[in-house]
């Protein structure tokens, strides 16, 4: 017979009642779980790792923590280790979409339930884990395609787009990509003339911009970036060029990070689509579920709006990271 955790606490509980174990038995059996972690990329990524430490230490649950450095052999290595040491539960926001099913057999055969946070991967086998939590990043570039398309819809002329993209083989730079796509190819004047990775980080995002202003130069009518910080490090490259942020280039980007929102606030960044890193609550309940045996849904969305820089002044004393 398999025990959950429900039913094997309440026999320790009439164990330790009943004199047969020492009430510290009851206090060590502490849930572990074993998190393997992106990195510390981006302004999100700092707040999605706050909350999944902050919400473990609130619901009692033992956190063992990695921070793969934006590298996949890290996180791998995280899980394994993970394995090695027989936690409760694995999770982990794959950095990049392919490349997990090894490992994620592994873990299975060892009977360790794997959650996967923030980012999904494209295995067609979904028994290799027990959940998918965090939000859904073809809606957000879709979202941010529909605000351009509103913006922009009295332009006549021709509309030249270049996209900093997310990490390459990540399931946001590419869902993102795809959504905003989808939206801007109704209209053919929209067209995006430069797309290149900058990594999700701020220095790559300034970097990239600065090489587009250098190929293409007031040509540029908008930049798509796929998140804030890539679009801060863009805003200076902007500025150093001599032109104005959100005004000679209008900037779409997501998160809807604080950074973003004082940018907004300041009159260089148009727009941001929000994408909530707060996924630590939610977390640590599918946890104890898993443990107590209850069935958890496959997919877990997690429900985001959108700001445009009008509204940043009074949304941002609400804003939580
Ligand atoms: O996976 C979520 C993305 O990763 C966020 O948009 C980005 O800022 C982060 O680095």
């Amino acid at each position: 017979m398999t025990m959950n955790r429900r039913t094997l606490n309440t026999a320790l509980a009439a164990a330790a009642l009943s004199g047969m174990l020492p009430l510290s038995a009851l206090a060590q059996k502490k849930l572990v779980l074993g998190f393997a972690q992106v990195g510390a990329e981006s302004e999100w990524r700092t707040a999605n790792t706050e909350s999944i430490k902050s919400s473990a230490k609130e619901a009692g649950i033992d956190l063992k923590f990695s921070d793969a450095q934006q590298k996949q052999e890290n996180q791998i290595k995280a899980i394994r280790s993970y394995i090695a040491q027989k936690v409760d539960v694995i999770a982990f926001s794959p950095v990049v979409e392919s490349g997990w099913e090894t490992v994620l057999r592994e873990a299975k055969a060892a009977k360790i339930p794997v959650v996967l946070t923030d980012r999904s991967v494209n295995t067609k086998d979904d028994s290799l884990y027990v959940t998918f939590m965090g939000s859904d990043f073809t809606e957000e570039g879709r979202k941010a395609g529909r605000w351009l398309v509103e913006k922009m819809k009295d332009q006549k002329g021709e509309v030249n787009i270049v996209e900093l993209q997310g990490t390459v083989g990540s399931a946001p730079a590419i869902d993102r990509k795809k959504g905003f796509e989808e939206i801007i190819k109704a209209d053919p004047k929209f067209k995006i003339i430069r797309s290149q990775t900058g990594d999700f980080t701020r220095a790559k995002g300034k970097e990239v911009m600065e090489a587009f202003l250098k190929a293409e130069g007031k040509k540029i009518n908008v930049l798509f970036a796929h998140n804030d910080d890539m679009a801060i490090g863009a805003i200076q490259a902007i500025e150093e060029a001599g032109l104005k942020p959100a005004k000679d280039i209008t900037i779409i980007s997501i998160d809807g990070v604080k950074g973003a929102f004082e940018a907004m606030i300041a009159g260089k960044l148009n727009v941001s689509v929000e994408c909530s890193p707060l996924l630590g609550p939610q977390l640590m309940q599918a946890v104890k579920d898993i443990k107590d045996g209850k069935t958890l849904p496959k997919r877990i969305v997690t429900v985001e709006g959108i700001f445009p820089m009008e509204v940043a002044a009074k949304e941002f004393p609400n804003r939580k990271y």
